[in-house]
């Protein structure tokens, strides 16, 4: 549920401050309360980094540092899915930018954006570790790896059809 004026339901707050509990300190829950605040909303805003900051007795400025830190938590609005492409040196060898601009086109977006439906953000990534299967990305929770342009368009299309 969320509240009227966008600040962080009752729920999340004691999800959050639980997570602070089990931490020596309350900082220690930082990046697992970002990802209460993130899994709920699907991105975190500046509203809410203050919030849990305050719930985590440390600075905003210093939950910001976290939240930025870690490319899967998302500062910025997203769509429902998120493609997080690798753009580090064994997809780049394996023709990652060539994929890139196909996944674009298909899109009609660039990298950093999401389409107008609200579907699809397509999000530049470091490694994945993936490397052995390169050219390799992320699509919301699943990692794919031996892409091609025709594994991309099913995937696309796989995730357009999910709720
Ligand atoms: S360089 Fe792309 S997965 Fe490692």
């Amino acid at each position: 549920m969320l509240t009227a004026d966008g600040t962080l339901p009752a729920d999340i707050k004691a999800e959050i401050l639980a997570l602070a509990q089990e931490e020596l300190h309350p900082q220690g829950a930082s990046v697992a309360a970002l990802q209460v605040v993130q899994s709920r909303f699907r991105w975190i805003s500046t509203q809410h980094v203050k919030e849990v900051a305050q719930l985590l007795d440390m600075s905003p400025d210093a939950l910001d540092g976290v939240a930025t830190y870690f490319n899967l938590l998302f500062r910025k609005p997203v769509g429902k899915h998120v493609i997080l492409l690798c753009d580090s040196v064994s997809c780049w060898v394996m023709g990652r930018d060539r994929l890139c601009a196909h996944l674009c086109k298909k899109l009609g977006i660039q990298p950093g954006e999401t389409t107008a439906d609200g579907a699809i953000t397509l999000l530049p990534t470091v490694c994945l570790g993936h490397c052995d299967h390169a050219p390799a990305l992320l699509a919301d929770e699943n990692l794919h790896g031996n892409l091609n342009t025709d594994t991309l368009d099913h995937l696309v299309d796989s995730l357009r059809e999910k709720p």
